[in-house]
């Protein structure tokens, strides 16, 4: 039976994953005051450097005696120089539930060739946390942006751990509360949470961290771009806004509005808010409809940012055509845009809840899922 088309339609249809929705107060006239064409390391550019780094301690709550470095290509960039220059100190256990975590999973084991324990679980899964050695370094992601799991908190860290956390926080930065006392090395990029622009990195290290490059140097060669010591000590600048090389400032001003607009909704506690209330939204579809369950199996482990979806009717004949097509027509009719399942997820849709999407656009945009759905069904 064809249902007709519900009345609303979603004010933004962007529920992207990355680069996600802009704050809902972006616009470009706002990013006037950016320091173009100057040089970045002209006080007017240092200033705005060391205030989104300062910006970003003040809302995430990062220690005083953490360092901050904005970094090379995005979060990439900022979990690779801390696998390059971290890790062959001892032995590394890698735990990986989705693409991201495998292929720091590939970087450690293929390329770096460590002495690693890998430990992974299919997508909708986590691995056993409980059998984490902290003897030993631990490299995992906060939020699995394409499989939509997330550790349920930091309690699984160990304190008097012995070896360091490397944690790619990209999905999860500006969305979760991070316990900084069990995070050694944390990675985010600017096109997340905050719906900022790609190509930067932020690097965040404990003093367990700045120790770790301090007294161990790498058997192997770093490119500049991944260098955060000069004579066995850290590079003060990094962590004060002189960048390794060139910044976009035109990605800086947007940051810094980011940062402005995550104030105004009440910082970190406003922005977590938001993205539980999203994805809120979004279970409570899942659980009053039975063709349409969340990936992730365990509620403790389902991510408020990037919230995966699998269709579950047994009428679909071709699950990865159907997920596609249910995101084409959403495309097509400008509803929701960019929701298909990640290219090495299991078929599905994912809907960004992170907190620069609105609410009232999340529940507009669901009847139209269900609208789609049908359709589809009726189609194939
Ligand atoms: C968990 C995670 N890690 C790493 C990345 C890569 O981020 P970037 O493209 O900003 O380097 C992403 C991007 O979606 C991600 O979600």
């Amino acid at each position: 039976m064809a249902i007709e088309q519900p009345a609303t339609r979603p004010a933004n249809p962007r529920f992207s994953s990355g680069p996600c929705a802009k704050p809902p107060t972006f616009e470009l006239n706002k990013l006037a005051d950016a320091a173009l064409g100057r040089s970045h390391r002209a006080a007017v550019g240092k200033t705005k450097l060391k205030d989104a780094i300062e910006g970003t301690r003040e809302i995430l709550g990062i220690p005083a005696d953490y360092k901050i470095g904005i970094v090379p290509a995005s979060d990439t960039g900022a979990v690779e120089m801390a696998l390059w220059s971290m890790l062959g100190a001892r032995k590394v256990e890698m735990l990986a539930w989705e693409s991201f975590g495998a292929g720091w999973v590939t970087d450690v084991v293929k390329q770096l060739k460590i002495d690693a324990e890998v430990k992974t679980a299919d997508y909708g899964q986590i691995v056993d946390l409980a059998s984490v050695d902290f003897a030993n370094d631990v490299v995992f992601t906060w939020n699995g942006t394409t499989a939509g799991v997330r550790v349920p908190n930091g309690d699984w860290i160990a304190d008097d751990r012995e070896g360091i956390t490397i944690c790619d926080a990209t999905s999860a930065a500006f969305a979760m509360d991070l316990p900084w006392d069990k995070l050694d090395v944390t990675t985010f990029s600017w096109q997340k949470v905050l719906g900022g622009e790609a190509a930067h990195g932020v690097i965040v290290l404990s003093p367990r961290a700045v120790e770790r490059l301090e007294t161990y140097t790498p058997a192997w060669p770093l490119p500049k771009i991944f260098r955060m010591t000069k004579g066995g000590k850290l590079i003060e600048g990094i962590f004060t806004g002189a960048t390794i090389n060139t910044p976009s400032m035109l990605a800086v001003e947007d940051y810094l509005f980011a940062l402005d607009w995550a104030r105004s909704v009440g910082g970190l506690q406003g922005l977590i808010a938001r993205a539980d209330a999203n994805a809120k939204a979004v279970f409570d579809f899942c659980d009053a409809n039975d063709w349409i369950a969340n990936l992730a199996e365990d509620a403790a482990t389902q991510s408020n940012t990037s919230v995966c979806l699998k269709f579950t009717d047994d009428r679909i004949q071709d699950g990865a055509a159907f997920a596609k097509a249910v995101a084409k027509r959403l495309e097509a009719e400008n509803i929701a845009l960019d929701i298909g399942a990640y290219r090495d997820a299991p078929a599905g849709l994912r809907i960004w809840c992170g907190g620069t999407v609105e609410t009232a656009d999340i529940e507009a945009m669901l009847p139209w899922l269900a609208w789609a759905f049908e359709a589809e069904i009726n189609a194939q």
